[in-house]
């Protein structure tokens, strides 16, 4: 798997050691609540399962660990690309995720990672289009996939295993097409 240096992050593959931050940080429902499939409360066999899952990740599909740089070994937060799973059921759409921990939001980190994984999808594997969506409730999130060209295709309703709620939503897509001439604009 890749590692992607940012200005400020280096996204590295996950590792087994980083299951104890990863329950430390995502134990929280400002985060789980705000994922389609995050538990809540999140255990560390909750974080040891879906390292498990990682691990086994189709060659369509990358995860990281977003550390800051000088300090790799500490993750802050996740994120990552892959086939969805719609209503239970896989689908041939690629869906995109991230989170933070509570003390690494509003410095523009998300933004920062997001845009570094949305190039992996495009440039490094052969991803064709982004589907994913965001709460409606959750508007900074929203902002990220805006801030890095997703356009905003409409209300749909988002199921979160964290919160057992199913809540109005917005569906965001970023096409290959579109993610090149943005890139071909900012040049
Ligand atoms: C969503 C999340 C990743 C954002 O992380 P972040 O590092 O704070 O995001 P950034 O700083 O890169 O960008 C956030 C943007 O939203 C804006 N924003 C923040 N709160 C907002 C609000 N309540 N209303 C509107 N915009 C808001 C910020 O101003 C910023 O936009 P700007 O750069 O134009 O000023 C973080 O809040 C998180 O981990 N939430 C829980 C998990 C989650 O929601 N994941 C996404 C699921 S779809």
């Amino acid at each position: 798997m890749d590692q992607i240096e940012t200005e400020r992050l280096l996204l590295r593959p996950l590792r087994e050691t980083d299951a104890p931050r990863l329950v430390k940080l995502a134990n929280r429902p400002e985060i789980a609540h705000m994922l389609a499939s995050m538990p809540h409360p999140y255990s560390l066999s909750d974080a040891e399962d879906f390292l498990g899952a990682v691990r086994k990740l189709p060659a369509n599909a990358a995860n990281f660990a977003i550390t800051l740089k000088g300090a790799p070994d500490e993750l802050i937060g996740g994120t990552g690309y892959g086939p969805a799973n719609r209503d239970d059921k896989p689908s041939h759409e690629i869906d995109f995720g991230y989170w933070l921990g509570l003390d690494y939001w509003g410095k523009g980190y998300a933004t920062e990672a997001a845009t570094a994984v949305i190039r992996h999808a495009f440039e490094v594997n052969t991803t064709e289009q982004i589907d994913t969506e965001h709460l409606t409730i959750n508007p900074a999130s929203g902002r990220v996939l805006t801030k890095t060209g997703f356009v905003d295709k409409g209300e749909i309703t988002c199921y979160s295993q964290g919160s057992g709620l199913t809540r109005p939503s917005r569906k965001m897509v970023l096409t290959r097409a579109r993610y090149l001439e943005q890139k071909a604009q900012s040049k």
